[in-house]
């Protein structure tokens, strides 16, 4: 099995702790961790409050940090040369079931240390630790689509950024009920997490936010670009009967900017209605022709929202969620499916955790999995063989295994089983990931 004990390249030790969530001055080591995790990201280093607030998140998403040092070098007086972060949330896989995820953040390396092992050793050694643990899976965002997929990581969801003009009369396609209100952003503090956790269990793929996104909405965060001051708005929809449904934070991005354009930060629905009120208030606002967001779905709702869906234009997607299978009967009895069925697949996964033949009989949408030499009626061959990525890639039902069929990444052996497989993971919703960690 992997190693939940590493092997560094020489000259270097590992550090495994947990920040206490302590101010920076009473829990120096997890000070200097936070500060060059920032550096690695190119972004300003956080000091004095900002750096205490930061390290008080971290410390209530329960996280674990892994730090590399130089042989030798006390963690509190001298920099980690790689960073790595480890914490558990649940991963909504559909239908209001979750699974619990081991999150993986916080990923660099030094310049001078690049290519020695050491995100290897980081990943492989928490990725057995979890496995030890039992946790069904690991979930993580990428800077870079090609560096995953090697640990056994599958992309599983899409976002995208888009713009809609909104000039003239931009109008909806569906009615809209309800009313929407500015609000100061504190007074998202007990409403937004509530609505988001309501939107997180409609929405198949979405991961349990971190405790920063509280201070994003509220204007509370004290670090960083977007930090507090830099002009954020906040609206709540409520609907005809007073009941709050949704909300939405947002930035004027100057008048240096033409078009005049509104930055969409955070947007929850809880209700298509709600939705559809949202979005009628955004494409409103006086003065404002245009409205952007980072974070869309992938599911093309803003294109049907609108009578001329030529207002909404892509401008850039890409993949969002990775996700890595560590325990296959776990994570597939921890969703729900939309067909039955009954299938073997073969897994290759270099890292042992996943791999073997094994079988999947769905019956009233819940799943048995068994090895297949233990499955009813004996072995029988694989239906479909696949390495772990794949099979974490189409696990949520965001992609589809027959795509991947056609792709060459899936090897069919029993002919329409790639496709009788996409239509048991089948989502009644669009699958997407409502946060970023
Ligand atoms: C990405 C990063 C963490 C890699 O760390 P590293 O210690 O150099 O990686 P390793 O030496 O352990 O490499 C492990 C494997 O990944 C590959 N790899 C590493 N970085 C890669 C990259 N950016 N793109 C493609 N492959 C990469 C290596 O070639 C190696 O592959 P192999 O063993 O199959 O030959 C480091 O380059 C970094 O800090 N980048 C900037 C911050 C960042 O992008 N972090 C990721 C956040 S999601």
């Amino acid at each position: 099995m992997p190693r939940t004990d590493p092997v560094l390249p020489d000259g270097l030790a590992l550090h495994r702790f947990d920040p206490t969530g302590r101010p920076a001055a009473e829990d120096p080591r997890a000070g200097l961790f936070v500060r060059t995790v920032e550096r690695g990201f190119y972004e300003p280093e956080p000091k004095g409050t900002a750096l205490d607030q930061l390290l008080g998140y971290a410390h209530a998403d329960g996280r674990t940090y892994s730090g590399v040092y130089e042989a030798g070098a006390d963690p509190v007086a001298d920099r980690p040369v790689g960073t790595f972060s480890g914490f558990d949330k649940p991963l909504h896989t559909g239908r209001r079931r979750q699974v619990q995820a081991r999150l993986v953040s916080e990923v660099t390396v030094s310049p001078s240390h690049r290519r020695r092992g050491i995100l290897r050793t980081l990943m492989e050694t928490e990725l057995a630790i979890a496995a030890e643990r039992g946790v069904p899976l690991a979930a993580l965002t990428a800077s870079e689509a090609t560096i995953y997929r090697r640990f056994g990581f599958g992309a599983a969801t899409t976002v995208r950024s888009v713009e809609v003009d909104v000039r003239g009369d931009a109008a909806l396609a569906g009615p809209v009920s309800g009313r929407v209100e500015l609000v100061e952003p504190g007074e998202l503090a007990e409403l937004g997490p509530r609505l988001y956790d309501e939107a997180h269990l409609q929405t198949p793929g979405s991961v349990q936010r971190m405790a920063s996104y509280g201070g994003h909405e509220t204007d509370t965060i004290e670090a960083g670009r977007h930090g507090r001051d830099s002009g954020l708005y906040a609206a709540v929809h409520h609907d005809d009967g007073g009941t709050p449904r949704g909300y939405v934070t947002y930035r004027f991005a100057g008048w240096d900017t033409e078009p005049a354009t509104i930055r969409v930060s955070l947007l929850f629905a809880t209700t298509a209605a709600s939705t559809r009120a949202l979005w009628s208030f955004l494409a409103n606002l006086d003065l404002i022709e245009r409205v952007t967001w980072r974070g869309a779905p992938d599911d093309r709702l803003l294109e049907h929202l609108f009578v001329d869906h030529r207002r909404v234009r892509t401008t850039h997607q890409e993949d969002h969620l990775w996700l890595r299978l560590l325990d296959v009967p776990a994570s597939l009895r921890g969703r729900a499916y939309a067909r039955d069925g009954e299938l073997t697949l073969r897994v290759h996964d270099r890292l042992g955790h996943a791999a073997g033949d094994w079988n999947l009989a769905v019956s009233g949408g819940e799943a048995d999995v068994v090895p297949a030499g233990e499955a009813a009626g004996g072995r029988r061959g694989p239906d479909l063989e696949l390495d772990v990525a794949d099979l974490s890639g189409v696990y949520l039902g965001g992609v589809s295994a027959e795509v991947l069929r056609q792709a060459g990444r899936i090897a069919e052996h029993r002919r329409g089983a790639a496709a009788r497989l996409a239509g048991m993971l089948a989502q009644d919703r669009p699958v997407h990931c409502m946060t970023g960690f």
